[in-house]
């Protein structure tokens, strides 16, 4: 088990960095925890509203393309270990404007290392782990898994600037040694995911009985992971996976996405009391996205060979929860609608 004092996650007030913030404050009272985040339109506090007050918690409010701030925050905090996960995260919003993909996923990263390795040459510093997708391995046909070594490939301006930054981080690590770890993961969904993304969008329109766009003929294939079992596979490379190595993670459900919306409307059907079909009967197929991938499937034998993870919590059961929880909670969903977001919902899906 690594020793770990002071920890910073980048992007914990989104999706995923919240569920880690929220895990690691709470499991591990004896580490300061210190989130750094810009809250851009991704990036909610009302996601970590659960810890803000605990003792070991800080947030700071901060832009990882400011290389001063971050260095700054890591001296001011001691900060030993670094998880990354601050990026811009949504593929199509890369297609409409790939620059600020580049910058932030890029040259955001760069500051981070860079900062990072002043530390680690001083003594000061010990695990540097990088968070990335599957994304980065492109595109399968019917046949096949992405494993560690399958060759880089990505397809979309998102997922070549992961790529990108995953480069770095490998450079980094042979470069100058820095203690690096990177994982590749597939599609998480869960609570406190922002309404631009597939399942809190479907669910969304469901309860406001609005079309239910699904892009081009519907039969692209994702493998989907409920945010707690990767937060349950990050604890576990945090803690415990060996330095330069890099990981898959998955949660072998692999669905078409128009599949994976019926599945969502079956559920909502029942929880809201509306009739069997009723939700099926707001899909509408739109235009393709550009470039848009086949499929995506992890091999995770690594993970499960070495640290003993795998996913715990089915599709079917982690999307009644999600159900659930965006249903109990539709003042979070009210809040995070801001006009920005609105405007963006109304150009992206009235083409
Ligand atoms: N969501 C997925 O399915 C998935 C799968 C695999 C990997 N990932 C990776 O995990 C990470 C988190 O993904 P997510 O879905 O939680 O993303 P998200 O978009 O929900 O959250 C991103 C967070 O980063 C912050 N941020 C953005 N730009 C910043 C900047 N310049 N400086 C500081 N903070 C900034 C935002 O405010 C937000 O809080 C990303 O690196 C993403 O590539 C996501």
């Amino acid at each position: 088990m690594r020793s770990i004092h002071n920890i910073l996650v980048t992007g914990g007030a989104g999706f995923i960095g919240s569920h880690l913030i929220q895990h690691l404050v709470t499991k591990y009272p004896n580490y300061n925890v210190v989130n750094f985040d810009k809250l851009t339109y991704a990036g909610n506090l009302e996601n970590i509203k659960s810890v803000e007050r605990a003792s070991n918690y800080t947030f700071i409010k901060g832009d990882i393309l400011d290389a001063q701030a971050v260095t700054d925050c890591m001296s001011k905090h001691n900060i030993d270990t670094v998880v990354h996960l601050a990026a811009e995260s949504h593929v199509d919003r890369s297609i409409e404007d790939p620059n600020s993909f580049l910058t932030t996923n890029i040259l955001g990263t760069a500051n981070l290392l860079n900062a990072f390795r002043t530390r680690f040459e001083n003594g000061d510093a010990t695990l540097f782990y990088h968070i990335s997708t599957d994304e980065v391995f492109g595109s399968l046909g019917t046949e096949g898994l992405f494993t560690e070594t399958t060759r880089y490939d990505p397809r979309s301006p998102y997922s070549a600037s992961k790529a990108a930054s995953d480069h770095l981080v490998s450079a980094y690590h042979h470069t100058y040694k820095l203690p690096v770890i990177l994982s590749n993961c597939s599609n998480n969904y869960g609570p406190n995911q922002f309404p631009e993304k597939l399942l809190p969008l479907i669910i969304n329109n469901i309860v406001e009985q609005k079309p239910l766009p699904i892009y081009g003929d519907g039969l692209n294939v994702r493998d989907w992971l409920y945010v707690q079992d990767h937060i349950e596979a990050m604890d576990l490379l945090i803690h415990e996976a060996a330095i330069g190595e890099n990981y898959n993670i998955g949660g072998n459900a692999e669905v078409t996405n128009i599949d994976l919306v019926k599945m969502v409307c079956n559920i909502m059907d029942t929880s809201l009391g509306r009739c069997e079909g009723e939700s099926e009967n707001l899909i509408t197929y739109v235009t393709d996205r550009k470039g848009h991938d086949r499929r995506y499937a992890i091999d995770t034998t690594k993970i499960k060979t070495q640290l003993n993870w795998q996913a715990s919590v089915s599709l079917h059961e982690g999307l009644k929860k999600t159900v659930n929880w965006y249903l109990e909670n539709s003042d979070w969903l009210e809040n995070v609608k801001t006009k920005e977001y609105q405007n963006y919902y109304k150009k992206q899906y009235s083409k």
